[in-house]
């Protein structure tokens, strides 16, 4: 497919970089009105006024006219469990009727029930479900996701999970670029109930050797009664030493140090954080690591939402991703994340735009390759319906991504 573009009157509106955006800065975004940008071979060529556009054949080129639509960097999707088994309805209406999510975990339901249909569920339909969620997810304007394992907690199904999304990504055509994370420590499985240590100990042995070159990062849910935080440690530095980037869920459910130790272990990210310690904010500050809030997993579990202005106004560079899962938060809405960034995280919308392009790269340390709008990058660009930015949060939890480009390919018209 030919990946040669130039779109014409756009108003271009993108953060600028190659690394994350902190604090105030993540308000700035370049905006040019009647702007031409020009693709070649599926990298930003050039992105300016139409005067200073370089003569190409168009012959050569497939030409759109934005009309002065708002034309923004792709999404990135940092924080997502693509690949999973089955599905737990009946566990979201325990919860409505007042069970919590750990009380269901702990009696063996919650991200168990997962790994046990997970090991049941042959690859080739684990990668068809997969793709059909990344069709949903292409359609609201992702161009990069990350994927985790994690609900396989075994070396054979964490593999296999990896496997999954490594054939993913490397399926042509493939409507977005994918990153990968080995989540083995992602609870204790049952058969190592009250010998977390031992886990640890087979994780550090057999999983992460096997899972080295199949995922870049690694993570942990860092949680009280899972992985407590000297745990946490053991294992994430091992895996640092082996020489995967670090990322955390840390600090969901209770405030236990995740943020800290993820700022003291040099995690490229921490996520969730709806309960850090104002210590842990000044950590990741100082630190540069990520703070990835997920904003519909709070509203799933009708709990307070991380907060995002503290971390902002201390000086950390925030993502924001949707966490999509299939229990905590069953939703991959990029509409709704905004809103709810919005309206309950009292981010501006232009916050909400690094937080979600620029930053939701560097939070997967590839802001040098995607997440703005600028020469050398990939073209990993959106036309939304409006000529207006505002309206992302204002039509609330509504597509309003018209068009989608990823790595130079037109995947939605
Ligand atoms: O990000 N908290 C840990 N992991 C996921 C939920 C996984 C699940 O419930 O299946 C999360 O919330
Ligand atoms: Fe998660």
């Amino acid at each position: 497919m030919r990946r040669n573009l130039i779109i014409k009157n756009a108003f271009v509106v993108t953060p600028i970089g190659k690394e994350a955006k902190k604090g105030k800065e993540m308000s700035i975004l370049k905006k040019i009105e009647n702007a031409v940008i020009v693709v070649k071979d599926g990298t930003i060529l050039y992105c300016g006024d139409a005067f200073g556009a370089p003569a190409v054949e168009e012959n050569d080129y497939t030409v759109f006219d934005a009309e002065g639509r708002v034309v923004l960097p792709g999404f990135v999707d940092s924080h997502t469990h693509l690949i999973f088994g089955g599905y737990r309805p009946d566990e979201f209406e325990w919860r409505l009727k007042g069970d919590s999510y750990m009380s269901i975990m702990e009696r063996g339901g919650g991200i168990q029930s997962t790994v046990n249909a997970t090991k049941e569920c042959p690859e080739g339909e684990l990668t068809e479900k997969a793709q059909w969620f990344i069709d949903r997810m292409s359609e609201m304007g992702v161009t990069t996701v990350e994927a985790k394992s994690g609900y396989g907690l075994d070396a054979a199904t964490e593999i296999k999970m990896l496997d999954v999304i490594k054939a993913l990504s490397e399926k042509e055509d493939q409507k977005l670029r994918i990153i990968s994370t080995f989540l083995g420590a992602h609870a204790v499985p049952k058969e190592y109930k009250g010998m977390t240590d031992e886990y640890i100990d087979l994780m550090i042995r057999e999983m992460l050797p096997a899972a080295k070159g199949k995922a870049t990062f690694c993570d942990i849910f860092t949680e009280k009664n899972v992985f407590e935080i000297e745990e946490s440690r053991r294992f994430m530095q091992a895996a640092k030493d082996a020489g995967f980037k670090l990322k955390f869920h840390a600090d969901e459910i209770v405030t236990l140090g995740g943020a800290e130790l993820a700022a003291d272990l040099g995690a490229v990210s921490a996520d969730h954080l709806l309960h850090v310690s104002d210590n842990g904010i000044k950590k990741m500050a100082e630190s540069g690591t990520v703070a990835t809030l997920l904003p519909l997993t709070a509203f799933a579990l009708r709990e307070p939402y991380a907060p995002a202005r503290k971390f902002i106004d201390s000086g950390c560079a925030v993502a924001l991703a949707t966490d999509l899962n299939p229990g905590s938060c069953f939703s991959g809405s990029i509409p709704l994340t905004i809103a709810l960034a919005c309206i309950y995280m009292n981010m501006s919308i232009e916050e909400v735009i690094t937080a979600l392009t620029l930053n939701g790269a560097a939070a997967l340390d590839i802001a040098s390759e995607t997440g703005s709008i600028e020469v050398g990058k990939t073209a990993d660009i959106l036309i939304l319906e409006f000529d207006n930015y505002k309206m992302l949060p204002y039509y609330i939890g509504m597509n309003c991504v018209k068009t989608v480009i990823s790595n130079g390919r037109i995947v939605k018209e």
